[in-house]
């Protein structure tokens, strides 16, 4: 299966690698900054464009992957969805819940695949905590409480500080642990944020869940981080707790993804056999061939911007907002 990438930044240059690593081939890279289209395509002997539009249409093309910034997303989806193409798009899905639902609609009219890169539900570490909280040796879980963060990201254009894109640590970055949370413990009923934000430099949010289960959830998410990047993680219930810190345990190293020398985001890496990231292409390729459902699906990925934008919303009334 033929893959085109649609931005060919710090995740394109990811997923480049990944999806060939599950068995891929990805042919073409499309960016509106040609060079950048170029600088991925001579590393992996692709074609290079910067029409992207053209690109997703172009005969040979089974998949788009979309790593563009956050609010082209949904075009992009769409338009391959029009094309007949299946989609793998980087989280958040989009930028509004209205757009992230019009885009499920357009590819079930098409019958095309959406696959969303929720990749927590694929971290080795955050499997290993599921597994220990499905077998019931913690017993009921009571509590979770995540933590996320490091410096603040740049994206090209600095487009990570500039909020209506981004959405800031709380749609970019938390929505991880939204989705993880929500994969883990069902819809959230009530979500409270608070958030710091200073100019361009610092944002820092704290969000809580109340699970319809009763489960309370704790999220920080913070750019405010001098250091590198670190992700905690720690689920209490009745019998016990489990939990991982990647400081005191660093199976994970970080490097700050790049294409063509132009900076990126910091992205985690893991030095176990199969990045996380792989492995979502290869839940996505066996779901394509038919052998299983996807393990993260489109309504997953509207519901993580849905909690997300709830947050943000909370944050700018001070009040918490309930689902229904
Ligand atoms: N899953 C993860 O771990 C993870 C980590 C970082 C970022 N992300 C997500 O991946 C996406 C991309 O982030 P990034 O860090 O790679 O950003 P980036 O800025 O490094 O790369 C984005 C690329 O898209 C290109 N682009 C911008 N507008 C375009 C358009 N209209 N058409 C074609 N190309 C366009 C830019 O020139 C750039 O090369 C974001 O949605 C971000 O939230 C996910």
């Amino acid at each position: 299966m033929k893959v085109a990438i649609i931005g060919c930044g710090g995740m394109g240059a990811v997923h480049a690698r990944v999806a060939s690593l599950a068995g891929f081939r990805v042919v073409a890279c499309g960016d509106v900054i040609r060079a950048k289209a170029e600088s991925l395509a001579n590393r992996i002997g692709a074609e290079a464009t910067d029409d992207c539009l053209g690109l997703i249409r172009k005969e040979g093309i089974d998949i788009v992957a979309i790593t563009t910034p956050t609010p082209q997303h949904v075009p992009f989806v769409i338009a391959a969805a029009e094309a007949g193409k299946h989609v793998f798009c980087e989280k958040p899905l989009g930028r509004t819940v209205e757009e992230c639902q019009e885009a499920v609609r357009v590819a079930q009219k098409h019958r095309v695949k959406l696959y969303v890169g929720h990749v927590v539900r694929f971290f080795q570490e955050f499997e290993r905590i599921r597994s220990v909280v499905l077998s019931g040796r913690i017993g009921k879980v009571g509590f979770v409480k995540t933590y996320r963060g490091g410096i603040f990201p740049r994206g090209e254009g600095l487009w990570f500080r500039d909020y209506a894109q981004s959405g800031g640590v709380t749609l970019d970055t938390i929505i991880h642990d939204f989705d993880w949370i929500r994969y883990m413990w069902g819809d959230p009923k009530r979500v409270f944020c608070q958030a710091l934000l200073r100019g361009d430099i610092i944002d820092y949010s704290l969000v809580t869940l109340r699970m319809k289960n009763d489960v309370l959830a704790h999220v920080i998410g913070t750019w405010a981080h001098p250091g590198g990047f670190r992700v905690k993680v720690e689920v209490c219930g009745d019998k016990g707790m489990v939990g991982y810190d990647s400081n005191e345990a660093p199976i994970e190293s970080m490097k700050r993804e790049s294409a063509g020398g132009q900076p990126g985001m910091i992205v985690p890496g893991s030095p176990v056999p199969v990045s996380p990231y792989q492995l979502e292409w290869e839940d996505f390729r066996a779901w394509l061939e038919g052998k299983t459902s996807p393990r993260v699906t489109a309504e997953d990925a509207v519901w993580a911007v849905k909690i997300s934008l709830a947050a943000l919303e909370s944050a700018k009334t001070k009040e918490p907002v309930v689902f229904n």
